[in-house]
């Protein structure tokens, strides 16, 4: 089961950005401890990350037509942008799953990040636990995949 793990802007300076707020950790440790994560779960996950809105909303099309499940950091996207929801939306009315994840917790974090307009089309958040996040999302996915079969 192929999995897309997405991050949107400033994702990729992690371990460099505010690390009191999102750890040491740097994208390419995040890849592997997902990659390691996905296959004890028997999922296989491609990590990406991008800056650019045009680029993770094709992402999420690409998801669609390949019937890829997706786990979703839009990052600052979260709190504003209506072309990322309506492209999330495509994934979970076409049957597919996308947990929203973020490292930290928006709602203990300024009023402007309360807001997700991804949340409601997202078939559940992970928010807080920092790299764990990633794990709980697929965990989450994984056993919601159980379920169904
Ligand atoms: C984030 C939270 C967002 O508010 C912020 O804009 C990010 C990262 C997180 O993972 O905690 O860039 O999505």
């Amino acid at each position: 089961t192929r999995v897309l793990v997405l991050n949107g802007p400033n994702l990729g300076r992690l371990g460099v950005r505010e690390p009191e707020v999102y750890g040491s950790a740097t994208l390419a440790d995040l890849t592997s401890a997902v990659d390691a994560w996905a296959s004890e779960l028997g999922l296989a996950a491609e990590t990406r990350q991008t800056d650019d809105e045009s680029e993770i909303v094709g992402w999420l099309h690409e998801a669609v037509d390949s019937r890829a499940h997706v786990v979703l950091n839009p990052a600052a996207f979260t709190h504003y942008s209506y072309a990322l929801r309506d492209a999330a939306a495509q994934v979970t009315t076409s049957g597919l799953l996308l947990v929203e994840v973020h490292l930290s917790n928006p709602a203990a974090r300024e009023e402007f990040r309360h807001t997700s307009v991804v949340a409601a089309v997202s078939t559940g958040t992970v928010a807080g636990f920092g790299l764990d996040s990633y794990r709980l999302a697929l965990a989450a996915l994984a056993g919601r995949l159980q379920n169904n079969t």
